[in-house]
């Protein structure tokens, strides 16, 4: 997989990648509230796991944003998509219940890791404080990816809804960000 991006003059491929990861996790954090509040009603067992992921969202967040604060970059136009985007998909998947809830998460994490991946591999001994922002993530978007997996059972209804069409949006949400 290709690391493209379309430059403003005077921003490097780690800034840019701080700031549409930093969009990704505000949308992060918008799934998992929207999720949360349904959850209440459509999945009460999840509360606490949902509280987990959100806390580490908020943290993930924080992060990227501070990054960007010492860059002294803006954040990504995509920003505001990513937000609204995440709170109409975290509204639908919290009223569809538990393993529509499960089965998002494993979708878009699978797409975010395997691009952050990628971003570390690229950035590593070029821009070393986006490389270890992204180390400092990097285990606990796994770790949300594995515990949603086990909630899964496999060949679900919602999995096969949902994979397909929140791994293309994903895909298409950082393929966007990284040209706006
Ligand atoms: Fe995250
Ligand atoms: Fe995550």
């Amino acid at each position: 997989m290709a690391l493209t991006a379309w430059l403003k003059p005077g921003e490097t491929l780690g800034d840019r990648v701080m700031k549409v990861d930093h969009a990704g996790e505000h949308g992060a954090i918008c799934i998992y509230t929207a999720q949360r509040w349904l959850a209440r009603w459509r999945a009460p067992e999840m509360i606490d796991e949902l509280d987990a992921f959100l806390a580490h969202e908020y943290g993930h967040r924080a992060l990227f944003g501070a990054e960007l604060r010492r860059r002294n970059k803006r954040r990504c136009r995509s920003y505001a998509l990513c937000g609204i985007g995440g709170f109409m998909l975290g509204s639908l998947t919290g009223l569809a219940g538990r393993q529509a809830i499960a089965a998002t998460t494993v979708a878009i994490e699978h797409v975010v890791l395997r691009h952050m991946q990628e971003q570390l591999r690229i950035l590593r001994g070029v821009d070393e404080p986006a490389a270890r922002t992204l180390r400092a993530i990097l285990s606990e978007e796994q770790e949300h990816h594995d515990i949603s997996v086990a909630r899964l059972t496999s060949g679900g209804f919602w999995s096969k809804l949902i994979t397909p069409v929140v791994s293309l949006s994903t895909e298409e949400v950082i393929w966007l960000g990284m040209r706006l």
